[in-house]
């Protein structure tokens, strides 16, 4: 079925809200009312509030109103492994990559944030609840390392992150590239407020010149290493490939992984 056809298919049959509704059925959902048994938290049915604060979040995380905190220590990345073919450079992990990671890596209990709900101050700990399924065997972490969605601090068996996108090439004073590894597809950008953003087009919804969080999300950090340090330039980070709130791809996925679409956006194979 083309895009459009789907689209209005679900018009039809009047389910398009429901689609986009999004987050509360996803293992995303980690308070009482979630859908996933292997980590629900009995203290609260709010949602948000296990990565988002409205007040008091912390204003240095790349991410908005962000409710956790942010250890950037320990990690091993891709660099540090094997590969004899890398052309990029690997920034530390940082970006949105170090707020999944805050429940990812497995170090911290999900349910320490910055501003739990309802009033008065906290820091880190959650006055009352409990946890079910593998997170409770755990102390409230994200499973035990067994499970393949706790990443641990070892990064070098997965996919590159804090990593330039094309090899480098795209910076605040080169915009359009190209990009120095002619194995990847453009690079789209413009200019949102006062900061540059790229991403990689995927046409699920058309438009080349906005980005669409069906698009490959690229996310603008200031290098330090490689042609253009001291630049603004596009890496790929964990949200390039996931978006945390959506329900209609399986794993978070900002677009439909069948006939490995996701890898074919960026990678020209
Ligand atoms: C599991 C963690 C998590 C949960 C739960 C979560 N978010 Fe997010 N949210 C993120 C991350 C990470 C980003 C940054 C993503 C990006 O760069 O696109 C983000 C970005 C956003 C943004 C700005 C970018 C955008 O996509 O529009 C909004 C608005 C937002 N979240 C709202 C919400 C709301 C409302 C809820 C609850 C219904 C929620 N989020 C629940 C992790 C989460
Ligand atoms: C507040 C904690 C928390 C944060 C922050 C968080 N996650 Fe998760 N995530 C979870 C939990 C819990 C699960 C379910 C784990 C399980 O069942 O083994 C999960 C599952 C997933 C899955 C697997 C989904 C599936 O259907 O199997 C993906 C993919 C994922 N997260 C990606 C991300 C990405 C990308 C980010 C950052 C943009 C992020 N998460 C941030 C807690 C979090
Ligand atoms: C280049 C794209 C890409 C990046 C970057 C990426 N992922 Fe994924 N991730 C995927 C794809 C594709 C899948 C689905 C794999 C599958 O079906 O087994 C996936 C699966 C997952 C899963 C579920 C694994 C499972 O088998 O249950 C988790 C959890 C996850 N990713 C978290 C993350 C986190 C956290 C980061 C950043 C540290 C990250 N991903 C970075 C593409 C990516
Ligand atoms: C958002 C863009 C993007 C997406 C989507 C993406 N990749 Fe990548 N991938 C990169 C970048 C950038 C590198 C770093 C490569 C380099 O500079 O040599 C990379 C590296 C790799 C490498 C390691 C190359 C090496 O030389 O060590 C492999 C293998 C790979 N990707 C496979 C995949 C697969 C499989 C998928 C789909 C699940 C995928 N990628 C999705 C951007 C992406």
């Amino acid at each position: 079925m083309t895009a459009l056809a789907f689209i209005l298919a679900l018009m039809l049959s009047g389910v398009a809200q429901e689609v986009r509704a999004g987050i509360a059925n996803t293992k995303h959902n980690l308070g009482s009312m979630g859908v996933n048994a292997a980590s629900n938290f009995s203290g609260t049915t709010e949602i948000c509030v296990f990565c988002h604060t409205p007040h008091g979040g912390d204003a240095s995380a790349a991410v908005p109103l962000w409710n956790r905190y942010l250890d950037p220590t320990g990690f091993q990345t891709y660099d540090q492994g094997g590969s004899t073919t890398l052309d990029a450079q690997i920034e530390p992990i940082g970006s949105v990559s170090i707020a999944c990671l805050s429940c990812h890596d497995g170090t911290q209990a999900m349910d320490a944030m910055i501003n739990e709900p309802g009033s008065g101050a906290d820091n880190y700990a959650f006055s009352s609840g409990v946890w079910s399924g593998q997170a409770a065997a755990v102390n409230g972490r994200i499973g035990p390392v067994t499970v393949i969605t706790n990443l641990g601090k070892d990064l070098t068996d997965d996919h590159p992150i804090s990593v330039q996108y094309a090899g480098g090439g795209y910076s605040e004073s080169n915009p359009q590239g190209p990009g120095r590894d002619k194995d990847f597809n453009p690079a789209e950008t413009k200019i949102v407020g006062t900061r540059r953003i790229w991403w990689v087009n995927t046409q699920v919804e058309g438009s080349t010149s906005d980005f669409e969080r069906t698009d490959m999300k690229l996310y603008t950090r200031v290098g330090t290493k490689g042609a253009f340090a001291g630049e603004p330039q596009p890496y790929v980070e964990c949200a390039s490939c996931h978006d945390p709130h959506v329900d209609y791809n399986p794993t978070f996925l900002r677009i439909d992984p069948s006939g490995s679409a996701v890898c074919l956006t960026c990678h020209n194979k």
